[in-house]
Formats: structure tokens, sequence, C-alpha cells
């Protein structure tokens, strides 16, 4: 059986796969379905300081060829998390993820901060890229001089492993890497999801109440990937690659571009299941194509006609 195992940004992954974050709650709500020990790693929905409602309904609805959403980063909070999700985490043997989101860099600081004691977490994912906040302005995800301040102030309080979570929505997705790589980052995760928008011209009303939200799915694979590959060719740090992956085939797509991972999320809500099917998938594939460790693929993008 080929090896799956993935080794990046001091961490060894059992396999490349990792929920995105907000298609999985805090992990716990999908154990029934996979197993924490399938998983590269467990990825949280995002927490922030304090508890959000989150955006007024409808918030998601589903289009042609995924769905959008617009959440707005509802969440108990830092202390409830604290108090529940990481207590119950206390003696698993999953690899956690934990995505933090802030609205100033300051903030941002202060979430890795309280939470860098917590050995349950190996990592933090900074969301700098929720469409859904801040009126679609994406203030950190946008501008190289934001992301990479904000990206050293949470590198200044944690030695834990930090992955900066992209916008596709910016024109040289290169140059926000190169400045979260400058920040201290460890990694990438490329990308969050598209601003999008959907209409009812019957009724004449949008399909989510706040008009604009994130989409994501399987038409967004093309962007995704485009966006991984730019990043992996702009910097030296790992990307986790994420957006519209649904198949084994996918998967490996996304490492040939350069992804030393990937995340799952919309594809989670057709087959909770997936993510737990995946490995012995990707182990027939490589089978296939006579490979023995699924590390030999990365990265290895044939150029030449
Ligand atoms: O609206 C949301 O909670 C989405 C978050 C994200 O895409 O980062």
């Amino acid at each position: 059986m080929a090896d799956l195992s993935v080794r990046f940004a001091g961490l060894e992954l059992k396999n490349p796969l990792l929920s995105a974050s907000g298609t999985f709650g805090h992990g716990l709500e999908m154990s029934g379905f996979v197993p924490p020990a399938a998983l590269g790693a467990w990825v949280s929905k995002t927490v922030t300081l304090e508890p959000r409602h989150g955006n007024p309904a409808p918030r998601i609805c589903e289009t042609e060829a995924g769905f959008l959403n617009s959440i707005g980063l509802e969440n108990r909070g830092l202390a409830d998390y604290e108090a529940t999700v990481l207590a119950s985490l206390e003696n698993t043997d999953a690899v956690i993820f934990t995505n933090i989101g802030g609205r100033t860099p300051e903030e941002f600081a202060e979430m890795a901060a309280r939470l860098d004691g917590y050995d349950q977490i190996s990592a933090f994912e900074v969301n700098l890229s929720c469409p859904n906040v801040q009126g679609g302005k994406l203030p950190f995800a946008t501008d190289p001089a934001t992301a990479e301040a904000t990206i050293a102030g949470v590198r200044a309080v944690t030695k834990k492993p930090i992955f900066a979570k992209l916008s596709p929505n910016v024109a040289f997705i290169g140059e926000i890497a190169k400045a979260v790589e400058a920040g201290g980052a460890d990694g990438i995760t490329a990308v969050n999801t598209l601003l999008g928008m959907s209409v009812d011209w019957r009724t004449r009303k949008p399909g989510l109440a706040l008009v604009m939200g994130g989409y994501s799915g399987l038409g967004i694979k093309p962007v995704a990937l485009r966006c991984a590959w730019n990043c992996a060719t702009s910097v030296k740090i790992p990307i986790i690659g994420c957006g519209g992956i649904f198949t084994a085939d996918d998967v490996l797509e996304f490492l040939v571009a350069g992804c030393s991972a990937v995340q799952i999320g919309t594809a989670s809500f057709s087959n909770p299941a997936l993510l737990g099917e995946l490995p012995a998938l990707l182990e027939s594939r490589l089978a296939e194509a006579g490979l023995n460790s699924i590390q030999e693929l990365i990265g290895t993008l044939r150029r030449e006609s």
C-alpha cells in the first residue's frame, strides 16, 4: 500500500486530507461520519474573541455548481471554545488546527496568545479572508502590508505553526503569499471562497439576505487550483489547497500543482463520510500509477508540452 503520510511545517500528517474550516463545525459534530483518526488534520470553524450571531438569513443558497454562504463567522466565542471544544479534545489523537478570526491585527494576536498554551492545538489557521464580514472588503487579505503585519503579530506570540488562509478575490495572490511568508507564516491555505451572488428573477430577490457571499464547490476548482499554483510558485512555505475538491483525482491534481495537503469543504455536505473514504481511493490511484508515496507527487507539474 502506498504511503499517504505528508510532512511539512514541522507536522507529520497520516494523510494530506484536512477538513475545510466552517464545514465540519469544530470536528466533534462530524465524528459519527468520519473517525478523527481518518484525517490528516481537523480544522475548526473560525473562532473569534467574542461570540458572534452571524449574518441575517437566508445565509446559504445553492447554485448550479456549488453554493453561496454568508454565515458571518457565527460562533460562541473564545471562552466557550476553550471550555467546551478544547476541554473535550484533551486526550484526542487527532491533529487539530484552530482557525482564528479577528477584527483587527491586535485581536488576531490576542486570540493566538490565549490559545498558545493548549497542547490539543497543533497549528493555527489564521482566517485573513472571510468575505462575509467587514462589508466583504477583505481588509486582511487584499493589502500585502496588512496581511504581513497581521501574521507578524500572531508570529510574535506563538511557536505553533501558522497557516494564513488567503482569498482568491485579489489580483495577484502570489504577492499576498509573499507578504504572509515575510510575516512569518509557516504555510498558506489557498483558498477561501470567491465573492458571488445569486438572484431569483421571479421574486426579484437575492439568494442571500446580504446579497453577496462566499461561493464554494465544484465550480471554483479551476480558480482554486490556479491560486494554489500561484502561491506555490511564489513562496517557499508549504501550501494547503482548498476549493472544489470532491474526488481522489482532485486531491492528486492539487498535489501535482504544488500543494502539500488539501482541505475538503463543500463536498462534505453532499457526502459527510467523504474524508473517511478518500484514503483508500488515494491508495488505489497511487497503486495504479506505480507510486509508493504520495509525497512523490507534490510539485511535479510538467510544463513542457
Ligand atoms: O461567513 C463565514 O462564516 C465564512 C467564513 C469564511 O469563509 O472564512
